[in-house]
């Protein structure tokens, strides 16, 4: 995995403060107010920050920006960056400001003079994500040289801010996981090596079970196999189980689509753009996550992340549009278009999921349509509930963490549109609504009692701009808000 930049805090020493090198960071509240710590650097750079406090352009900065200083006279530092940052400053604000100091770093030592900062844990949140970068396949140029990879809070209670920092660390580790995962290329994220990743979470005391080729079909789920049989790799599903919650309770099932390259298959998506489909294992990538998260933090809760990992090809052996398969539910399912084949891989992982850990409920996550993207662009995922208290918790903690997200229908009236007429059902619906009829289908292989949400993640999983908490590529959607739910909602 990407290594995260490590945060770590000492008590702010007004002495220590005074002399620090490098690059040094310090808050002025939104009146330009200093704390104790930053008065001391003040004093040391001759009322600096007192002239930034009342100038016009600290004056226009929105909270969580900065203005930068270079060669402060009176200080070691080689720069200075004064963020505002209001003294009830809301998470996103902290954030925000922990994501302009990770625009701030350099190769230089990094300091962050916080003293009473609020939101510490927040801010170093931002920072972390915000620093991500997927070097793994670039070879450093000659006179390349690393951005400092550390980071050292001076604050008031070092103690406090480690412990709130513990748990949202993990979760920073979650989503760092989530987004290598999604911007690895296909040659080497094959679906036997992404099992081989998922098995290294027993390291943090995850149980994994990996289902292989013969396995898979003993359990009977044809529908996933059909997708993977013009691949070269084998299937595999695997599941995640996190134990945090003691014997009894039933847990939560995450599920996640796992296609690690779609080209389409037989019926072959055009060349422009294709390259995309290297993320279409996005939702597996974000159970991965959130099990690394929980079990990192040592979640009071059960948990089981279950993924079906497949490459959709076209070959020899590969499906047919027009084929008719058998779901591992037993419902017959006729193929008009293989490139609708994450809904495929979901029938049986879901129904596997139900018959194997008698979830208490279910959400799925899956690069599923591109028509999510024609009706809520990149900015938000498309959300589809069985439940609405579920549905309601879930959208609160994704407003809470400002992961976009919005409910579509999940009327039984859309079933008209993938009747099929030699099975039980078709796997597309034509163009109106794809969205919908694609969490139609997968309505079928999820019981009427259990509370379920599918959320479509086509649009928000990897993106071709930077954004605020990291740069373009995988942004690791979900993790956080996944986290935050279970926290509230499934923690004893
Ligand atoms: N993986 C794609 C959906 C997708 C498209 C994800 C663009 C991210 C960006 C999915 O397997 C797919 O091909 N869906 C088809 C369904 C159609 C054939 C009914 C689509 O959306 O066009
Ligand atoms: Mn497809
Ligand atoms: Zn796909």
């Amino acid at each position: 995995m990407t290594a995260p930049v490590q945060s770590s805090f000492v008590a702010a020493d007004a002495q220590a403060i005074a002399g620090l090198g490098g690059r040094v960071a310090v808050f002025l509240d939104e009146e330009g107010r200093l704390d104790p710590a930053a008065r001391r650097l003040d004093a040391r750079a001759r009322g600096l920050l007192r002239r930034v406090a009342t100038s016009d352009a600290f004056a226009r900065l929105k909270p969580g920006e900065g203005l930068t200083l270079a060669f402060p006279s009176g200080l070691a530092a080689e720069a200075l960056l004064a963020v505002k940052l209001p003294r009830k400053a809301t998470p996103a604000q902290a954030r925000k400001a922990g994501a302009t100091i990770a625009g701030f770093n350099a190769e230089a030592p990094l300091s962050v003079v916080a003293g009473r900062a609020p939101q510490l844990a927040e801010i170093a949140l931002g920072l972390t994500l915000r620093a991500y970068d997927f070097r793994e396949f670039r070879t450093p140029e000659k006179d390349w040289r690393a951005p400092n990879d550390a980071v050292t809070f001076h604050v008031r209670d070092p103690g406090a801010a480690a412990a709130a920092w513990a748990p949202r660390e993990a979760v920073a580790e979650g989503v760092l996981l989530t987004r290598d995962l999604v911007n690895l290329p296909a040659n080497v994220l094959t679906t036997i090596a992404f099992a081989e990743r998922l098995e290294a979470l027993r390291d943090l005391g995850v149980e994994v079970e990996v289902l292989d080729e013969a396995a898979i079909r003993a359990l009977g789920m044809r529908a996933l196999l059909g997708v993977s049989q013009g691949s070269e790799s084998p299937p595999r599903v695997v599941a995640m189980r996190w134990n945090g919650g003691g014997d009894d309770a039933a847990p939560l099932a995450l599920v996640g689509k796992g296609v690690v390259f779609d080209t389409g298959g037989i019926s072959i998506k055009p060349a422009a753009g294709m390259e995309d489909m290297t993320m279409d294992m996005g939702g597996a990538g974000v159970v991965a996550g959130v099990m690394h998260a929980i079990a990192a933090r040592g979640a009071r809760a059960n948990v089981v992340g279950l993924v079906g990992l497949v490459e959709n090809m076209p070959d020899g052996k590969a499906q047919r549009p027009g084929d008719v398969v058998r779901s591992m539910k037993g419902d017959t399912i006729e193929v008009i278009n293989t490139d609708a084949e994450g809904r495929l891989v979901l029938a049986d992982v879901l129904w596997y999921a139900q018959e194997r850990f008698a979830p208490r409920a279910i959400i799925d996550l899956a690069t599923l349509t591109g028509a999510c993207i024609i009706a809520l662009g990149h900015e938000m995922a498309g959300v589809f509930a069985s439940d609405d208290v579920l549905a309601n918790q879930f959208l609160a903690a994704a407003a809470e963490e400002e992961e976009g997200a919005w409910r579509l229908p999940l009327a039984a009236s859309y079933d008209r549109q993938i009747k099929s007429r030699v099975a039980d059902v078709a796997n597309t619906g034509g163009r109106p609504a794809g969205s919908v009829t694609a969490a139609r289908f997968l309505r079928r292989f999820v019981r009427d009692e259990v509370p379920w949400i599918h959320l479509d993640i086509a649009g928000v999983a990897s993106l071709s701009r930077d954004h605020e908490l990291g740069p373009k590529g995988a942004t690791g959607w979900g993790v956080r808000t996944l986290d935050r739910l279970i926290r509230v909602r499934f923690e004893a």
